[in-house]
């Protein structure tokens, strides 16, 4: 089954050829992150016009790499949510002209949904049931993921996402947008010991009983009233030690709870998906789980886990991990297509 997926939830207006689900016929991406850069953030408004400047183009783009047809897709994918309204509309309007045109079928796709698939893409043997860390600009979820359409979410942020954290403290720090990817280049350099941030887990210490809700809101004023402190007192700053003291602080948490929701729920494989599935320390430290040790005393020695993490390029937004949820999700073809609509903040 061949399916073209689409993919405009936010500033990336995507395109894909998927073949039974796991299959990359081609993936193409036109990323407005350069546009939005001048303002901080993305620019709803902005972002859709984009979409709409180079939906068509993307589209014939991905089919001309993936030497299709249109004749040789079997249906089309779309986003209908999470993401921008209106960035979301010029997807799904395209996406209803070519199933009318063409007389092909639609599969409507959770963006989140699509982040989890991402991996199907890179591991072709990996199955559910397994624990999805999803982290990505706007979202934070622990899932387990019973079956490829079966997923329940078992902990979620109570305010910012990880991925606005980042972007909140890169900004506090002076570097542009997206911030995620500069702040994990700077702590690199930087020492995650030198500042000792609070590490928010919403449960007391040595307790067993687990709570895997986050809230990352507070960790932003830590690093600006550190910087301010500094300032008052005039004492000189280091950004490497406050991007590696941060990264420290909201990832000993997401990784402590991630291994203990694993260890509870008898799941043996954590998948990560998302954005911030990309940064390097997340990853590191989820591939050494074993050597890590918490400030809440716990350690992980004992306990036997795959750790999957989807190539880079997939943890960003794309249409491929679309196409791919797509076809697991092929019974949900839209009745009524030409209804379809935008529902912005779909949960998982
Ligand atoms: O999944 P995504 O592309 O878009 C959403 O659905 O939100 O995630 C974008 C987020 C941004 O917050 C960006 O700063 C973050 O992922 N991100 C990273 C890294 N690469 C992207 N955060 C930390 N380290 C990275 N290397
Ligand atoms: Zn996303």
């Amino acid at each position: 089954m061949k399916i073209l997926a689409i993919e405009t939830s936010c500033d990336e207006t995507a395109a894909a050829v998927i073949e039974d689900g796991r299959k990359i016929l081609s993936n193409t991406i036109y990323s407005q992150i350069e546009i939005h850069r001048l303002y901080g953030g993305v620019v709803p408004e902005i972002a859709s016009r984009n979409h709409l400047d180079k939906i068509s183009q993307i589209i014939n783009l991905t089919l001309e790499e993936s030497s299709c047809s249109f004749a040789d897709i079997d249906a089309i994918a779309v986003t209908i949510g999470p993401g921008l309204v209106g960035a979301l509309l010029v997807g799904i309007n395209y996406a209803k002209s070519l199933a009318y045109a063409l007389n092909k079928p639609i599969i409507p796709v959770n963006h989140m949904e699509g982040h989890i698939a991402a991996s199907y893409l890179s591991f072709e043997d990996l199955k559910p049931p397994f624990l999805c860390v999803v982290v990505s600009g706007g979202h934070t979820y622990l899932a387990i993921v019973r079956d490829y359409t079966d997923i329940e979410v078992i902990g979620t942020t109570l305010d910012d996402a990880i991925g606005e954290a980042y972007d909140k403290v890169a900004r506090t720090l002076g570097m542009t947008y997206p911030g995620g990817p500069q702040v994990d280049k700077a702590a690199k350099i930087g020492n995650p010991e030198a500042i000792h941030f609070k590490r928010t887990y919403l449960y007391e210490k040595d307790d067993e009983c687990t709570n895997y809700n986050f809230s990352f809101s507070g960790i932003k004023s830590g690093v600006l009233n550190y910087i301010n402190n500094s300032k008052q007192k005039n004492i000189e700053y280091n950004i490497p030690d406050i991007a590696a003291s941060f990264q420290a602080s909201v990832l000993d948490v997401l990784v402590n709870k991630s291994l203990r929701a694993a260890k509870q729920y008898k799941l043996d494989k954590i998948v990560l998906a998302g954005g911030v599935a990309a940064n390097s320390r997340l990853r590191e430290m989820m591939k050494n789980y074993k050597n890590l040790t918490f400030d809440n005393g716990d350690n992980f020695k004992n306990l036997e886990l795959e750790i999957y993490y989807p190539n880079l390029s997939l943890c960003t937004d794309n249409a491929a991990m679309i196409g791919s949820q797509a076809y697991y999700r092929r019974k949900s073809i839209s009745d009524s297509p030409l209804k379809l609509n935008a529902i912005p903040n779909l949960q998982l």
